[in-house]
């Protein structure tokens, strides 16, 4: 069993650090990736290697370096090492080159893709700060692990100078077909693939990321791999699928959970209607117009099921200093208000929509409280909201509407799955969710909670460690 320390490297670090007359303290931040890491932080061994010490965690801090002058910056899980990145640099870093390029073309949004040369140039500048805040830390047996689309040049700037750790690279979005990856100026495209290829191991959700990847790969620096496999000559890069999970036993369990159950009962008592519910961060890759429609769509065709259902929508603020997150806002904010006052009544409301992040008691309250999830992505990397909601579904009741376009969808075939831009066909759904029989809800949720509950992020850390540790057996092998 190896043993070193695990140093994660991620964009944001995995707790918001806010200051008052109190003291310091540390607030966990939200998304999928800081719920995937945090499970593995909290106690679980993996099977392949030992950690020593706290995990120690690169990433962004908003604060200044005096700010955080004298503060110590960990918890019971985790040590943190803030990189400061100066406001300016990050409007062209995070909000630029990551957030008004990277994410909507690798979405599939090309047309939101803005192509700045300084969105660039401070994309490369950042890797470099983070990189310059790791290299004191690095110690010869640390494996680092590293995380996303905001870091696709870190693993090649580290490899440089540490050739001899263990570097792994998870990329937690699409990463899109070549005709799409091909609209990236030349430069950019070959920076993108020689930074990714630093790594031993790298991640993808699905099949079809690792397939266009090592397309792109290909077609950038003219080489082909062999069993996922792409040979650099001194060294081998393992490509693969590696879909993340949740931790499947915390939802479960807190099924039964006193708060909980408060949750569940204060969502249930009012209402006294079927609940379609649904939380996404504010995105346009999220599909909440289209679900909207969809759901606008069955509101017409089935007065039967007027005052008897309600849809819960819980969007959560993110990039909300980005135009296109802004505007997006504005659109559901008037097609929600559109569809209220067209359908509601005194004692219905169609939709409740709130714009706010909900604690963890309440937001499994609220998954154990619905009859149906409806989450219609029209792209997304994978997404664990879905997963979460099966998972905690321990009675195995509820139905899951799921789009086609989720990564998660490859997993969930016994969802309903729909195409999220087909309103007639989230409407159908919509209808037959309602309608289901509990006999058939409980096999299909059955099916879906068995395979969740087999592979759980500790499978999907172990798996990746795994990887990682036997890349050296593999050049051996294969060599
Ligand atoms: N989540 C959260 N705060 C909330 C509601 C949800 O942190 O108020 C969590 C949710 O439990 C899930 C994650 O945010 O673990 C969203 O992950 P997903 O993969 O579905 O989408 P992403 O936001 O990463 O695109
Ligand atoms: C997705 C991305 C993460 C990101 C998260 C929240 O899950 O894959 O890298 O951290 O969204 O977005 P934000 O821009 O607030 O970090």
């Amino acid at each position: 069993r190896k043993k070193g320390r695990l140093i994660i490297v991620a964009y944001r670090l995995p707790f918001k650090i806010l200051k008052n007359e109190q003291g310091t303290s540390l607030f966990q931040n939200s998304g999928g990736l800081v719920s995937a890491v945090l499970s593995l932080a909290q106690g679980r061994e993996n099977a392949s290697f030992e950690f020593e010490d706290k995990i120690q965690w690169i990433g962004y801090t908003d604060n200044t370096p005096e700010e955080l002058a004298g503060v110590t910056l960990e918890n019971e899980n985790f040590r943190a090492h803030p990189v400061f990145i100066s406001q300016e640099l990050n409007d062209n870093y995070y909000e630029g080159f990551c957030n008004d390029l990277i994410w909507p073309l690798f979405h599939y949004f090309p047309s939101l893709a803005k192509f700045e040369t300084e969105f660039f140039e401070a994309y490369q500048e950042a890797n470099l700060l983070f990189y310059e805040t790791m290299k004191d830390i690095i110690q010869p047996d640390d494996v680092i692990w590293i995380h996303d689309y905001q870091l696709m040049m870190l693993p090649d700037l580290i490899r440089q100078s540490f050739p001899a750790n263990k570097i792994g690279f998870f990329f937690h979005i699409p990463f899109p077909s070549f005709e799409i990856f091909r609209l990236l100026p030349t430069t950019w495209r070959d920076a993108i693939i020689d930074g990714m290829l630093g790594a031993d191991v790298v991640g993808f959700h699905t099949n079809d990321y690792v397939e266009y990847f090592l397309k792109a790969v290909r077609m950038v620096i003219g080489q082909g791999n062999r069993m996922h496999y792409v040979n650099l000559n001194s060294r081998l890069v393992k490509v693969d699928a590696f879909p993340i999970s949740i931790d499947y036993n915390k939802f479960n369990d807190a099924y039964d959970d006193e708060k909980v159950v408060k949750e569940r009962k204060a969502a249930r008592a009012p209402l006294k209607k079927k609940i379609i519910f649904s939380v996404d961060r504010l995105d346009y890759s999220k599909g909440l117009l289209n679900r909207l429609k969809g759901y606008e769509r069955f509101l017409e065709q089935h007065d039967e099921w007027h005052e008897k259902v309600s849809f819960i929508m819980m969007v959560v603020p993110s990039r909300d200093q980005i135009e296109q997150y802004q505007n997006m806002k504005s659109e559901i904010d008037q097609t929600v208000g559109r569809i209220s006052a067209k359908y509601g009544r005194i004692h219905w409301q169609p939709i409740i929509y709130q714009y706010r992040s909900m604690p963890f008691e309440e937001l499994v309250g609220m998954y154990t409280a619905s009859d149906v999830a409806l989450i219609t992505p029209v792209r997304d990397g994978m997404n664990l909201v879905c997963k979460e909601y099966v998972a905690s579904r321990k009675d195995e009741l509820g139905v899951l509407i799921l789009s086609e376009m989720a990564g998660a969808a490859a997993e969930l075939g016994e969802a309903l799955i729909i195409n999220p831009t087909d309103s007639q066909d989230i409407a159908d759904a919509i209808l037959k969710a309602l309608e289901m029989p509990a006999k058939e809800q409980r096999k299909r949720m059955k099916a879906m909670r068995h395979r969740l509950r087999e592979y759980d992020v500790f499978a999907w850390t172990n798996d990746f460690f795994t990887q990682m540790l036997m890349i050296e057996q593999e050049h051996d092998r294969l060599s």
